[in-house]
Parts: structure tokens; sequence; C-alpha cells
């Protein structure tokens, strides 16, 4: 599907996301020819620019070898445009720029808005653009792209989406969750679906627990002040981490289409098993990096990171287990950890299938009775990994666990794996909200996590255990995982 003509507006457009991702992005897709002919970039900020100055500073981060004719095509359609975002008198004079812009690059009025501000000004943004009817239009498209935090609990998340649905439909708005779009989630769903094998034992018969990690061996970097108000809770799991549980748990969608697919979504997370204050401590274990020596070298804890309150309760590591209350999953334990400063950087999930009902070769060949494990590589190494029990060679019965690995990157020819905003992008050009985080969806997973939230606002008892940083976070998180334990990604 080609994407029709329009003009991509850009709040925040002197802010990092445009420098770092959309604007390397929006080159990657221009390399592809899947930008349509007519398409122009409007940035959009307070800082004063000429559109010559800011094609200039967009330069700097485009890759250094790039080829030249194609950078001049790309930099003539963008364009800049100072206002003031927050206030409503200068709305008029962005509509003007846009209707020029329109008019001189033969552009039909398509217009697609894309937040990248701080979230104060996901309710003033919109609500200016109404006053000037760039919200709707009867002719050409108007859409919005919302960059996450979606709230930073319930009530704000709530709030946040009343706002949009005041000036914008619900198929007009695209909340981006960046893990949608990276290649080896949507291929969650393709291992699933297009294979006759796995599907048949994707349930509670079969499978005896679910573990995702998303590890991180990075602090906090220079965000110390926004994720001291976050932690990752909000960070990571309210969002990217439960999608995952989406895609792995949810029932096969009817057709390949955002609401079939959303619905299926939304419905995993009605059947999340709600853990309620009191239950926090059993189910959920939080931590936080402290000082430690790696490799020689002192790495600060997280209370000494720029921007830290010195005591904060700011949870870098979380580890917890839920269930999935539905015939599909009933009984089956799920498991999610993820944090800072852990040993190395990893994204995967791993299906722990049963083992088999007796344990045949066990006692006679002194083997341990090992499970099959579906390990699905999100990233890096992007692939997935079956293991699986094979007979030692030589003299009796010796069982030895062995791979079977895919790796992305033996696919023939080195295709390389779009990044996630550029598949995100193009999809919101083509009106294809499939990746993107629905309203009702959004609000259900911060009504799971809300309890977990409260309980530590209002619970000092509750322990937020220290961690060295480089280690795979607190040792309670072990005891979590009754009948097996974790796996280590660098180890095996
Ligand atoms: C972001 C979080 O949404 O996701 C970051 O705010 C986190 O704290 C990042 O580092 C992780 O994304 P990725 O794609 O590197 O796994």
């Amino acid at each position: 599907k080609q994407a029709e003509s329009h003009i991509l507006v850009i709040f925040g457009a002197s802010g990092d996301l445009t420098k770092r991702k959309l604007i390397p992005a929006l080159l990657e897709l221009e390399k592809q020819n899947l930008l349509p002919d007519a398409l122009a970039v409007l940035g959009v900020s307070r800082t004063n620019l000429s559109d010559r100055e800011f094609r200039q500073r967009m330069t700097e981060f485009l890759g250094k070898n790039e080829d030249e004719k194609l950078v001049t095509k790309f930099l003539d359609r963008l364009f800049y445009q100072s206002i003031s975002t927050s206030e409503s008198y200068d709305y008029p004079v962005l509509k003007d720029r846009l209707l020029t812009i329109a008019k001189e690059k033969a552009i039909p009025e398509n217009f697609i808005f894309y937040l990248s501000t701080p979230p104060q000004l996901y309710e003033i943004i919109p609500k200016n653009l109404a006053s000037v009817d760039l919200n709707k239009s009867d002719d050409g498209f108007r859409r919005l792209i919302v960059e996450k935090p979606f709230g930073t609990d319930l009530n704000s998340a709530k709030e946040l989406n009343k706002n949009l649905l005041n000036y914008f439909a619900e198929n007009q708005i695209y909340r981006i969750d960046h893990y949608l779009g990276k290649e080896s989630v949507q291929n969650l769903l393709v291992t699933r679906f297009s294979n006759g094998i796995f599907e048949p034992i994707w349930n509670h018969n079969f499978i005896h627990h679910v573990e995702i990690t998303s590890a991180e061996s990075l602090g906090v970097e220079n965000r110390g002040g926004y994720y001291d108000h976050s932690g990752a809770m909000r960070d990571m799991v309210q969002n990217h981490l439960l999608q995952l549980v989406g895609m792995v748990a949810m029932e096969p969608p009817v057709v390949v289409e955002a609401d079939a697919i959303r619905n299926e979504v939304l419905k995993v997370f009605q059947s999340l098993r709600p853990i309620k204050e009191e239950e926090v401590e059993k189910y959920v274990i939080r931590g936080q990096y402290i000082e430690s020596h790696i490799k020689n070298e002192l790495v600060k804890g997280y209370r000494q990171e720029e921007g830290v309150d010195p005591e904060s309760r700011t949870e870098t590591f979380l580890a917890m287990k839920f269930f999935i209350d539905n015939w599909r999953w009933a009984g089956v334990p799920f498991y999610i950890r993820t944090g800072k400063k852990l040993p190395t950087r990893v994204t995967e999930v791993v299906i722990h299938f049963k083992k088999t009902p007796h344990h045949l070769f066990g006692n006679q060949y002194n083997t341990e009775q090992t499970a099959n494990q579906l390990v699905i590589r999100i990233q890096p190494d992007e692939g997935i990994l079956l293991k699986f029990g094979m007979k030692v060679p030589g003299a009796g019965f010796r069982v030895q666990s062995v791979n079977m690995d895919f790796h992305y990157e033996d696919l023939a020819d080195a295709q390389r794996l779009p990044a996630a905003y550029e598949r995100l992008l193009l999809d919101c050009m083509q009106g294809d909200a499939t990746l993107y985080s629905r309203g009702d969806a959004v609000e259900k997973a911060w009504e799971y996590v809300q309890p977990i939230m409260n309980a530590w606002q209002n619970n000092a008892e509750i322990p937020i255990y220290g961690y060295p940083a480089g280690t795979w976070g607190p040792d309670v998180a072990d005891q979590l995982v009754e009948d097996g334990q974790w796996r280590y990604p660098c180890k095996n």
C-alpha cells in the first residue's frame, strides 16, 4: 500500500527524538523509496530557525556516507516554523504555513501531527489545533501521533484520553509504543499463527510458565530527572512489556487488521488477574542499583545519578509474577523481569514447556529431566531458539539439551531489520494503526499496575532491594520463580 501525499508536522522538532529517531527513520524510508512523492516535513518548535538552518541541523544526524543526491532530495522536503506551541494565537500562523507549503508543493491537505514534546503539551496542542480547525477535514486526513508517557497513572491516562478525544477521534490517534515497531515483536504473531506446530501446544496443557526479560546494561544516563518520577513500572512494564504479554498470550485474531488485533490484546489485559495491594510483596520485587565495581571501574549507584533524589525509592529493577485468568492460560504463571544496569542488554520471551510425564532416562542414566524451551530473542541478535533433549552419542541413553537456533542475521542477502520508528511512521502514513496502542488497552494496562504503585506509595514497609550495578538484580527475585529459575541469557 502506498502512503498518500501529506505534510508531517513534528512538534518538538528541536528535541532529541526528532534528531535521533525520526529524521534518520525518514531518511531510511526515503532510501527505500517508501515515502510518497509529495511529502513535506514541517518541524515546529519555539526555537527561531529558518528552513535552511533547520536542514543544516538535521544534516548532522544523518549518516556520514549517505548518497548526496538522496540527501539533497530528502532535505528539500524539510521545512521549519517557529511558534509558541502552547499559545493558541500562533496557530493561524501554523495553518497558513501548512496551506502555503501544500499549495507550493502540490500536496493535498493531508496532515499528520507528531507530538514529540514534553507530555504537559499533550493537552494544549490538540486543543490549539482544533481552534483553527486543523483537527478535522472532509477532504484530507488528519492524524495525531502521541509519544509515551500516556499519563503517569490510571487517572491521568484517562484524563489524557478524554482530552485527546475531545478534539480527535480514536481512529485518528496513533499512540506509539516503539516495542510494537520491532520486527522481532511482530514476528511473534507470525511464529504463533503461521506455524502448524506451535499454536496447538500454546496453552496451559503444554506450557509450564512464560518468562519475559528485558534487561539493559545502561543506567539512567542523563535522564535521571525524568526517570526518578517514573521507575521501571511506568517506564517499561505498563507499556512495552505488557504489550509483549499481549502478543504472546492473545487469541488468534480473525484478520490482520488494527482493530481485530487490538481487540485481542485488550482481552488479554482484561484477563490479567488483579494483584491486590496487600499481595504486592508476594508477587512483585523491586530493586535499585547501588554503587559497585565493574571490571575494576567504580560505577555510580542510582541515588548518586544526576537529577535523582539522594533518598529516592524509585525502582530501577522489577520482577513480577502474574496470571492470566482465561481458558488458554489457566494456572500458567507469567514472569516479567526488567532493569537498568544489569549485566547485559537483552530482551527475550521464553516459553517453558512442561516436562514429559515420565522421566524414562532418569535414575538409571543419571540425567536430570530437562524441559523444552522456546526462546524468542527480541533484541539484540534477533531470532528464535528451541532447546530439546538429544541422546549423548555412545553407550547408554544419556540425554543432553541441544539448540535449534535461527538468527535473523543469517537471512539471505543479510536483510537489515528496519528500526521501529521506520515501520511505525510508515504505518501511520498508510493509515494503519495495527502496531499502535489503543486508548482502552492503555487504560486497562494502567488499571492493572495501579494497585501495585499504590502499595509502594502507601506502604513504606514494602522493601526496595539494592543490587550492585552490573548484576541480575536482587537475589530475592529468584524466589519468585517456583519450581524453576530465571534464564540467564549471558550464560547460555
Ligand atoms: C524507553 C524507556 O521507552 O524504552 C527507556 O523510556 C528504555 O528507559 C527504552 O531504555 C528501551 O528501549 P529499547 O528499544 O532500547 O529496548
